[in-house]
């Protein structure tokens, strides 16, 4: 064993990877892929928590482990695989969940917003949601999360659901830390900039996808959300479009707030929405045209993500040894 420390993300396959999920989780595990263990997975059981269409679906899987390579991380190097074919994943969550609160889970800001979409028929997967990231991240010993600030809230709960078993049953799991990136942990919506970029939005203009065509993420920009008063100035509370705008600008091209404020110093929107437009196709097109090659080579794929669990299911298994024992089940003899 090496003394690297250990990273554990995944991105739901819910929908198009969104320039959010690059820039504020991918982007930073192509970073970090060479200082830590890495274990980058594809969360296919988080994205059931909502009904799919079950051939759609599996495409999308593919489409984003492939897009996890197109984005620069290595399938030699780091641990790639699907949540699914790691059945530990789904045995640890129950073992979490038998020390889990009620309030606990039905407090996530998620959990909340999203079941107030769902209405009358809440299910169940959307409250047990954070219990089985929690399962992810803690079967790996891991060390630290990078992700988006919108996961902030869930990696807390990883970190207390850890604590909690760790002083009830002696010391087991790694207590994990987030990373969240300095630039570009928030993106927002392009249609209305006071919530989120998602990648399962309906109205296609409100996001842009890291597999979008030039001219579409063009006229995406275009059709941006701003205000009237055509002053490119940062200012959260009373100009969020712009104010989004500049902070996609500042995560593409590594420029300051201050020195694009001085750059576009009496420019007007459509000038800037074109310069936005012109920095985000220029950091997506190595990644489409990586994804063209190898989302063609399925046998490749294949390969990689069996290797993938193979070396996944290796580590999480002990976990989970340690895990039943530790809670009374009898040890498994098979
Ligand atoms: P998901 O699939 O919603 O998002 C994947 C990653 O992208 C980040 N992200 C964003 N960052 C900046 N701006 C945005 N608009 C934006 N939207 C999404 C997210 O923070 C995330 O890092 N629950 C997780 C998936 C998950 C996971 C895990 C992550 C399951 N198990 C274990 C880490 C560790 C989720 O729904 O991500």
């Amino acid at each position: 064993m090496d003394d690297k420390k250990t990273i554990f993300s995944g991105i739901q396959p819910s929908g198009c990877v969104t320039i959010g999920n690059y820039l504020g989780a991918l982007r930073s595990w192509k970073q970090l892929q060479d200082e830590y263990n890495c274990y980058f997975c594809v969360v296919d059981l988080h994205a059931i928590t909502v009904r799919q269409t079950p051939a759609e679906l599996r495409k999308r899987c593919i489409d984003l482990y492939a897009q996890y390579i197109a984005c620069g991380l290595d399938p030699e190097k780091n641990v790639m695989f699907f949540q699914s074919h790691v059945p530990a994943h789904s045995e640890l969550s129950w073992l979490l969940t038998c020390n889990s609160y009620m309030g606990e889970m039905s407090r996530m800001t998620q959990f909340k917003e999203k079941s107030k979409k769902a209405g009358a028929n809440v299910g169940l997967g959307l409250l047990c949601y954070p219990v089985l990231m929690a399962a992810d991240i803690l079967l790996y010993n891991t060390d630290l999360v990078p992700v988006g600030a919108d996961q902030k809230q869930h990696l807390e709960l990883a970190r207390d659901l850890a604590i909690r078993f760790n002083n009830s049953y002696s010391e087991t799991f790694t207590v994990p830390e987030p990373y969240i990136p300095k630039n570009g942990a928030r993106i927002m919506s392009l249609a209305e900039p006071t919530s989120k970029m998602s990648k399962s939005a309906e109205n296609q203009n409100a996001f842009v996808s890291i597999l979008d065509e030039p001219d579409v993420v063009m006229k995406k920009f275009a059709r941006a959300v701003t205000d009237s008063d055509n002053k490119i100035i940062h200012d959260v509370q009373n100009k969020p479009g712009v104010t989004n705008l500049i902070e996609i600008y500042s995560a593409c091209t590594g420029a300051s707030i201050q020195d694009i404020e001085n750059q576009f110093l009496g420019k007007g929107y459509g000038d800037f929405k074109k310069a936005v437009g012109e920095a985000v196709v220029e950091t997506i097109r190595p990644i489409q045209d990586n994804f063209k090659h190898i989302v063609q080579d399925k046998a490749y794929i294949e390969k990689c993500f069996t290797e993938g669990a193979m070396k996944a299911s290796y580590t999480a298994n002990k976990t989970l040894a340690k895990v039943q024992r530790k809670m009374g089940l009898a040890s498994r003899k098979l």
